[in-house]
């Protein structure tokens, strides 16, 4: 198959995937969704991409099994210890003079994130006056996000991460185990509220305090990008804060100039008061 016919029929596919399920992946970075749609075409045994998009339009029971070959799943807990421990550190005193706090976790994978940022919430005291609300195009990742059960191998690396970004207490103080899983305990998911949204089609949360959204936006393209930042921006009340991964920025975006930095280093932004 030539590159040219393999590009009109990856865009005729994500045409498909849009128009028919709402599901828009068409300002994806493209390489990396080509890579993703060619390892799915192969594993389902499609021939083409035209004959997977016929079965697309064709079959529902075709949406969850490829929209689990768009999506990236990995994450950990308090990933990238710096970032967390600079939230403590800097963005934290802030956090605590308000009366009451909204926290948007976007992009939450299989909850990772969610938890290391209720723990820490929770070992600063702010837990009891904040909302959480963990998003994601992704059922799986949202139920996964909801159970917080983990496989007890991934502990050790979590512990570390915990430790490194300041931890209060000792991560063990959280969940119990069982059958070779850590369950999180349910009392850290009281303040929290999942829900399906996608940052490339959904419209703003208002009145955040502060937005974390981490190794999201490394899959989109530039159009993509500024759409997501410039609703973050929205969302986000006057000198409220945006966490962004590490190899992420709001330099290059059309919306740059509505942030400042807080922590440059860890791609810790604020929003400007204007
Ligand atoms: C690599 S994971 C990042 C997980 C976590 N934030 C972290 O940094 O560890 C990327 C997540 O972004 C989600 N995602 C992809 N496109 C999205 C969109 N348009 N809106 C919201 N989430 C999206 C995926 O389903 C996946 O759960």
């Amino acid at each position: 198959m030539s590159d040219v016919t393999e590009d009109i029929e990856i865009r005729l596919l994500l045409e498909a995937l849009h128009q028919r399920y709402h599901y828009d992946f068409r300002h994806y970075a493209q390489a990396s969704i080509r890579r993703r749609l060619r390892q799915a075409r192969q594993q389902l045994g499609f021939a083409t991409f035209s004959a997977m998009q016929e079965a697309l339009l064709h079959d529902e029971a075709m949406l969850p099994r490829l929209l689990g070959y768009l999506t990236v799943q990995v994450s950990e807990m308090f990933r990238d210890p710096s970032y967390f421990r600079a939230l403590r550190e800097n963005v934290v005193p802030h956090l605590r003079t308000y009366p009451s706090l909204k926290v948007w976790i976007a992009g939450c994978s299989g909850g990772e994130e969610l938890y290391s940022l209720v723990i820490l919430f929770r070992e600063e005291g702010l837990e009891e006056r904040t909302l959480f609300y963990a998003t994601d195009i992704s059922q799986d990742a949202l139920e996964t996000a909801a159970r917080g059960i983990y496989p007890l191998d991934r502990i050790a690396l979590f512990t570390e991460n915990h430790r490194a970004s300041g931890g209060k207490s000792s991560l063990s103080d959280y969940y119990t185990t069982a059958y070779g899983n850590a369950a999180f305990d349910k009392s850290l998911r009281d303040r929290v509220v999942f829900s399906d949204h996608s940052l490339v089609t959904d419209a703003v949360f208002a009145e955040m305090h502060l937005i974390s959204c981490r190794n999201v936006m490394i899959y989109f393209d530039r159009a993509l990008q500024d759409r997501a930042i410039g609703l973050f921006r929205d969302s986000l009340v006057r000198n409220g804060f945006l966490g962004l991964g590490a190899k992420e920025s709001i330099r290059f975006s059309a919306h740059g100039n509505a942030f400042g930095d807080f922590v440059r280093t860890e791609k810790i932004y604020q929003r400007r008061d204007i």
